[in-house]
């Protein structure tokens, strides 16, 4: 059966607590060891982002399915600052806050789906998902 949770992302705690929520649920849909790991890492990225960048917002974590597959739907989401170039964001190395750089890209390149959408002045909302293999 599908279903969705709601958790909020204000502080570095609740990072840590949704790394537990999502491994729970990529364990739940069948995620190979290595997807889940994949999975929690891009997603304890993107929530770090939502706290330390975006100010603040909420992670809605969606069970989805097509005819044969299950995956585990992720919408991190703010109404912080917003990003201005969303192109130059996603490049390696590249921080406006004295980080790595490499949450953007990485969390890309580890999951099945990507999407950054963002308004300056208004927030940002990225979604990533993962399929699983049956
Ligand atoms: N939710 C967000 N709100 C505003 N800016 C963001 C957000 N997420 C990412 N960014 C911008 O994109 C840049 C790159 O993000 P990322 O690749 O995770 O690197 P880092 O977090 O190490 O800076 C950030 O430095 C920030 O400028
Ligand atoms: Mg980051």
């Amino acid at each position: 059966m599908d279903k969705t949770a709601e958790l909020p992302l204000r502080a570095q705690e609740d990072v840590v607590s949704i790394r537990r929520v999502v491994r729970s649920h990529a364990v739940d849909i069948g995620l190979s060891l290595v997807d889940q790991t994949k999975l929690v890492t891009a997603a304890s990225e993107i929530a770090r982002n939502t706290v330390l960048h975006g100010g603040g917002g909420t992670l809605r974590l969606e069970v989805i399915s097509n005819l044969n597959r299950q995956g585990l739907r992720m919408t991190f989401e703010d109404r912080g600052p917003g990003i201005p170039d969303i192109e130059r964001a996603m490049q390696d190395g590249f921080t406006t806050g004295g980080g790595l750089g490499l949450g953007l890209g990485g969390a890309k390149r580890l999951t099945n789906e990507f999407s950054v959408e963002s308004k300056p002045g208004e927030g940002t909302r990225v979604v990533i998902t993962q399929w699983n293999k049956r």
